[in-house]
């Protein structure tokens, strides 16, 4: 793993932009988008910049079961607001969290992945360890599938819904397999509420149990964290 630390969200955003561009250059067609405050500057300097995405393919990491697409805190709006309605893309996918069949949903979703093998993989870090939304526990062999959120996921979720009670608690999301098989993976992290999850990443064993420790085995990651969310490392 490359670890590059930054002073700031801000500057981490800015150093994510600039690994996106690279990879544009060196070819890659397919981005894996992830969602959540974290990816949230990346974005603001890919919309602020000229890069071309027009003939880029997007696929994003999850969904929430059961929220409308137009819903606020659905990641369709998510992605639809901070990126899609600026920057113009070939092709863009999001899990279908309102399919009545969750079941085709997955096996369109697996296609969809089969079809399109993504070059750069962008991630966030749950505080719990969690990427997309494979939670403590995910079999590392995992594909596209529903996923019970834990308390611990719902709680640090609920300051962007009115009410705990309206956080969905299931999703749908891309496996841990999934995540491996991209060609290059960026994660990020800010904040000191995340500093235990990467200690236990980069340095804890691998295991099921920190789904993000899975990265250890990748050979192309890059960690891209501030002071806090490196505060607790060796
Ligand atoms: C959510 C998302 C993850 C994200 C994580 C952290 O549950 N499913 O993809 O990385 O939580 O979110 P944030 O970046 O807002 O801290």
């Amino acid at each position: 793993m490359k670890i590059i630390k930054v002073v700031n969200q801000q500057a981490g955003g800015q150093q994510g932009s600039e690994i996106f561009e690279a990879a544009l250059n060196n070819g890659a067609k397919t981005f894996g988008l992830a969602t959540g405050s974290t990816p949230l500057s990346t974005y603001q300097h890919l919309v602020a910049s000229n890069i071309d995405f027009s003939k880029t393919v997007t696929i994003n990491l999850d969904e929430y079961v059961g929220l409308a697409y137009d819903h606020e805190q659905s990641y369709h709006y998510f992605m639809q607001t901070n990126l899609f309605a600026t920057k113009k893309f070939a092709k863009s996918f999001i899990p279908d969290g309102m399919n009545a069949n969750l079941e085709q949903a997955i096996k369109n979703y697996d296609g969809i992945l089969a079809n399109n093998p993504i070059d750069l993989q962008i991630l966030g870090i749950g505080e719990n360890g969690h990427i997309g939304f494979n939670e403590p526990g995910t079999s590392f062999d995992s594909h596209t599938h529903i996923v019970d959120l834990t308390p611990s996921t719902i709680k640090a979720n609920a300051r962007f819904f009115e009410n705990i009670t309206d956080v969905p608690t299931q999703a749908i999301t891309m496996g841990i397999a999934d995540i491996m098989a991209a060609k290059q993976i960026v994660l990020l992290a800010f904040g000191r509420q995340k500093a235990q999850a990467v200690k236990a990443m980069i340095e804890g064993p691998i295991t099921e149990t920190v789904p993000a420790s899975v990265l250890q085995k990748h050979v192309n990651v890059v960690v891209i964290i501030d002071d806090d969310a490196a505060s607790l490392l060796r």
